[in-house]
């Protein structure tokens, strides 16, 4: 329903004052792509978005859209939509106005504005409430209503800003199969803002992870969980163990690294040589409790904090020396108990050292 985009490719500058926010940031969007900028607060999220949206104007670089330079276009010429995190709707005009307000600017024909608007609100589950004015709606209902009144315009692509973080938790969740749904009926090219971890794994054909306005990765969700590149992704992503090691002998695929006095045994990797310092990351969830049946990459250590999750806990192991190590465990796990651990050798991330 939406026209698709084919490519929309840039590499931009932003500086503020003296100050760089995005550093030669490149991104590159298919049509039909669902992707997201995922990176903590500051990192220029926004300012990224906001220079595609023509709201915020680059200091350098350029932005092609199906090979046509476009940064010169003003925002409303490009075609796009836009939600943000405070749904920023019209207070004195009523769900259907909000709705119909773009068409109506575009002075389209009244029967086709109540039918496009019509279809839009039942497309988001708000048919019913087009009498009805903002302040009369619950957070995810007026989010709904942001979000029709950019998909009735049929936007070339859909920009959103941090669109579910006003809601609680539950709707959030909610929501975010709801815009993942509508991004796939409509035949949708989106680019999404968020801090939200699972929100991109679950939303994601690709992330992009910026740091700084630096990018650090791009890839697929899984590659992103399975694989981060580097210790900030890896962090970002929950992986909480980060073990300093020197790596020793290499073979059949296997590289051992010593880890305080104890050898260990990870995948190896290209690009990575005896006696080079390095990290090993794994999740709490993939260290296990007790010990393997060979030995290899057994650690003990004794509780020395205990975070409850309800369904699990996750505990914080004190290893010998100053060493820490998180563990995520069904069974219940006791203040000052000694424990076995074994670290499943193909759980772990090799990683360069920062
Ligand atoms: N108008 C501005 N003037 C000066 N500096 C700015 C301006 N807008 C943003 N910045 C700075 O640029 C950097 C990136 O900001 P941006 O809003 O893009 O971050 P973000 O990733 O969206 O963060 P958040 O998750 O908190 O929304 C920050 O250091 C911010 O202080
Ligand atoms: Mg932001």
């Amino acid at each position: 329903m939406a026209d698709s985009i084919d490519k929309l490719q840039m590499s931009i500058t932003k500086r503020y004052g003296g100050k760089v926010v995005l550093d030669h940031f490149p991104l590159e969007v298919g049509g039909r792509e669902f992707v997201t900028f995922l990176g903590p607060s500051g990192c220029g999220k926004s300012t990224a978005l906001g220079i595609i949206a023509g709201l915020v104007p680059p200091s350098d670089g350029e932005i092609h859209l199906n090979g046509r330079r476009i940064d010169d276009v003003s925002p409303e010429k490009r075609g796009f939509g836009m939600v943000f995190q405070n749904y920023a709707l019209f207070p004195h005009l009523t769900v259907f106005g909000n709705v119909a307000f773009g068409l109506s600017l575009q002075k389209r024909p009244s029967a086709e504005i109540e039918q496009r608007v019509r279809g839009m609100l039942g497309l988001v589950r708000l048919a019913g409430y087009e009498d009805r004015y903002p302040g009369q709606l619950s957070g995810g209902q007026q989010q709904r209503v942001a979000i029709a009144r950019a998909l009735v315009l049929h936007p070339r692509l859909m920009l959103f800003d941090e669109p579910l973080s006003n809601l609680d938790a539950k709707l959030r969740v909610e929501m975010r199969a709801e815009i993942k749904q509508l991004h796939a009926q409509l035949g949708l090219t989106s680019i999404y803002v968020t801090h939200d971890q699972a929100e991109a794994l679950s939303l994601s054909d690709r992330i992009v992870v910026l740091r700084e306005g630096v990018l650090m990765q791009v890839g697929t969700p899984q590659e992103i969980h399975d694989r981060p590149k580097n210790v900030f992704v890896a962090d970002f992503m929950g992986f909480r163990n980060f073990l300093d090691v020197t790596l020793g002998k290499e073979a059949g695929g296997m590289i051992e690294a010593g880890f305080k006095g104890q050898i260990l045994q990870a995948r190896a990797r290209d690009s990575f040589r005896p006696g080079e310092h390095a990290v090993l990351a794994i999740r709490p969830e993939d260290v296990r409790l007790g010990k393997s049946g060979d030995g290899v990459n057994v650690l003990r250590g004794k509780v020395e904090l205990v975070e409850y999750l309800g369904r699990e806990q996750e505990a914080e192991i004190a290893l010998n020396g100053d060493a820490r190590l998180w563990v995520r465990s069904h069974e219940k796990l006791v203040l000052g108990e000694m424990l076995d651990l074994t670290l499943p050798a193909d759980k772990f991330v090799l990683l360069r050292r920062e």
